[in-house]
């Protein structure tokens, strides 16, 4: 369809909202979406089971099963009037072909982890495209790869690894239930990071499905699409249906520590020792910083700041301790604190599980993050004390803030910052991701402005021109695409999460989708001249 008659349909909707009331509109799109997706299949027993309309039975357990973030589970957030669950390809490729007929949107969900709720939720009539049913992990050992479809969560991706092997790994997020089509598609970085890159730097080929509802891989789409997929956002250019990637090896024995240190115990001066070391040790370390408040009852605001330096080494003990005294002795690390174990149970105790439990707790797809919002930045020079103790301030004023600093370095510093659309490489020292949760929507409005605070509170301290923020922490305070925003306009976004990147991306843009078909509230705009 031409980007004319795209644009023709969506003049249309808006003009019909306007007039009728929203139901009948949307239950037209709906009913012309569902009868190309069962006609044009030919057989319509291939499409039984694969669509659910709001009054299917599956529709609301559907919908809670991705709706991670419990901030958009509100009665008053826009719901989408089907959720397809593609058992095969052909079903994405109808979907995709039966959303430009019919004028519905379309959002791609894989784990649901989207931090604005972009995968599931849209202000336009929509429905979704649910790659639960597509995540099947083919290991090979002997060529160490693997093809991942992207419904597939990184728990699962984990235990199939250490199903066939106690020696390879693979460096993605730590949570367990995050899904690889998104993880994969904006970066992912974990405890192993530093030695090997991002998730994202590993892909080798890839499948997806392109606005013309054909299915690519690597050859057929081209470099440059390949490249954009790796870091840009999947989002914006197609359904990503699997990708290929490579192992990495992993000694059998690695080791962690974790040792919390109030202001009282001499966080701060721990804290200023961490920020001038942590990118500069060797790529077998990760050692990173989570700052959070407890309850204290010899301060006088009843709570005081905790920082938890928390370690994966890959390597024993001994060498590990012998880093740590040379590089970081203030922390005190003992060999007490340290505990010796394999990869796969690394992962368990990074995501919070004992690492005594079975591996199937990696299996787990249920779970919610509860409501949160989220935003990130890089740091690029030590914040100087001031500016640590200001940070302290505002966090006692929360009750449940946490700040993640990852540091980078190491191999994430010898890779090019145009290898992928991912640019936060070499002159990073850390990253930042501030959280703050809470219980109820009554609260929601209090804690967001909270968290604008906090950010605009670090603006001095972080990194400028832009100030740099991460695709996977998407954000929508720092700008909205209208849908009509133009290339120059989504700079003040498109800047921070890609650099110099972003210019390229919107030009891969303007050549694969140029109808702009994928869009949401911050994906590509094409970029034509
Ligand atoms: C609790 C938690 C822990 C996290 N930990 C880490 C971490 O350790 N490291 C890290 O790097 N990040 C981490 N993240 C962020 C995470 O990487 C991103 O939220 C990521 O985008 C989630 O992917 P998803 O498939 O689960 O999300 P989804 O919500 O399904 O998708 C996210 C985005 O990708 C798009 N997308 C998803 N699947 C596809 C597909 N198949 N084709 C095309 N587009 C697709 C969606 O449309 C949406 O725009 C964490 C997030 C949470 C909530
Ligand atoms: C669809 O399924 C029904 C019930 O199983 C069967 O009777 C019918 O022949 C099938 N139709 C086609 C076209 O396969
Ligand atoms: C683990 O791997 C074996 C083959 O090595 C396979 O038969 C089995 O199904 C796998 N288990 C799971 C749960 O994937
Ligand atoms: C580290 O080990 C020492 C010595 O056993 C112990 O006193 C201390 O409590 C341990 N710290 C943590 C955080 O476990
Ligand atoms: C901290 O104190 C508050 C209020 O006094 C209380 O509600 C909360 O449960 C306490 N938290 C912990 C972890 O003890
Ligand atoms: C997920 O389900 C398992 C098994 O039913 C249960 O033990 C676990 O507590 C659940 N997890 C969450 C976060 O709800
Ligand atoms: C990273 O940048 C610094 C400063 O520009 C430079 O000295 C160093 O060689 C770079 N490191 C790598 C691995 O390219
Ligand atoms: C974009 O669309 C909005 C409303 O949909 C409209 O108000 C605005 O003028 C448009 N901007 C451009 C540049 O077309």
């Amino acid at each position: 369809m031409a980007p004319l008659n795209v644009k023709l349909i969506l003049l249309s909707i808006t003009v019909f909202i306007s007039v009728l009331p929203a139901s009948s509109i949307y239950f037209d799109l709906e009913r012309s979406f569902l009868q190309c997706f069962s006609s044009s299949l030919g057989n319509p027993n291939l499409t039984i089971g694969v669509a659910s309309t709001q009054s299917s039975s599956s529709y609301n357990l559907l919908l809670q099963s991705f709706t991670r973030n419990l901030r958009f589970s509100d009665s008053k957030v826009p719901k989408p009037n089907l959720v397809v669950t593609p058992k095969a390809i052909y079903h994405i490729q109808k979907a995709v072909l039966c959303a430009k007929s019919s004028g519905l949107q379309v959002r791609v969900v894989s784990g649901g982890h989207d931090y604005e709720g972009l995968s599931y939720v849209s202000n336009i009539p929509y429905f979704i495209i649910d790659l639960v049913n597509l995540r099947s992990i083919t290991i090979d050992i002997h060529s160490e790869t693997a093809w991942i479809e992207a419904g597939a969560t990184l728990g699962e991706v984990y235990y199939a690894i250490a199903n066939h092997s106690k020696i390879h790994g693979f460096p993605a997020g730590s949570c367990p239930t995050v899904g690889v089509g998104g993880h994969l598609s904006g970066g992912g970085f974990g405890t192993i990071f530093r030695k090997y890159g991002l998730a994202a730097d590993q892909i080798i080929d890839a499948k997806i499905v392109d606005v013309n509802g054909k299915l690519l891989d690597r050859t057929s789409m081209g470099e440059d699409l390949f490249w954009a997929i790796r870091g840009g956002g999947g989002s914006s250019f197609g359904v990503i249906v699997a990708w290929k990637v490579k192992l990495v090896p992993v000694p059998p024995k690695v080791t962690i520590f974790n040792i919390p240190k109030t202001i009282d115990e001499g966080a701060a001066n721990i804290f200023m020792k961490w920020q001038t070391i942590a990118d500069k040790l060797p790529g077998e370390l990760f050692l990173h910083s989570v700052m959070g408040v407890v309850n204290s009852s010899s301060s006088s605001v009843g709570k005081t700041v905790t920082v938890s330096f928390t370690a994966l080494y890959l390597g024993s003990v001994d060498s590990l301790l012998s880093l740590m005294q040379k590089n970081f002795a203030e922390l005190g690390v003992q060999r007490e604190n340290c505990t010796e174990m394999s990869w796969i149970q690394s992962v368990l105790s990074f995501a919070g599980f004992s690492i005594d439990d079975p591996l199937e707790v990696l299996l787990q797809r249920n779970g919610t993050s509860g409501r949160f919002k989220a935003k990130s930045d890089y740091v690029t020079e030590p914040i100087p004390m001031i500016g640590v103790d200001g940070l302290w301030k505002i966090l006692l004023e929360e009750n449940s803030p946490v700040l993640i600093l990852t540091p980078y370095g190491a191999r994430m510093s010898e890779i090019s910052e145009y290898e992928t659309p991912f640019p936060h490489r070499n002159g990073s020292i850390y990253g930042i991701q501030y959280l703050v949760y809470w219980d109820s929507n009554e609260e929601t409005q209090k804690h967001i402005d909270w968290m604008r605070k906090l950010y605009a509170y670090m603006e001095p301290y972080v990194s400028k021109d832009p100030r740099a923020a991460y695709l996977n922490y998407i954000d929508l305070d720092l700008g909205v695409n209208r849908g009509n925003t133009t290339y120059e306009e989504a700079k003040v976004w498109g800047l921070k999460y890609f650099k110099y990147n972003f210019e390229r991306l919107a030009r891969i843009k303007a050549k694969v989708d140029p109808s702009n078909f994928f869009r949401h509230e911050q994906s590509i705009p094409p970029l034509f001249k």
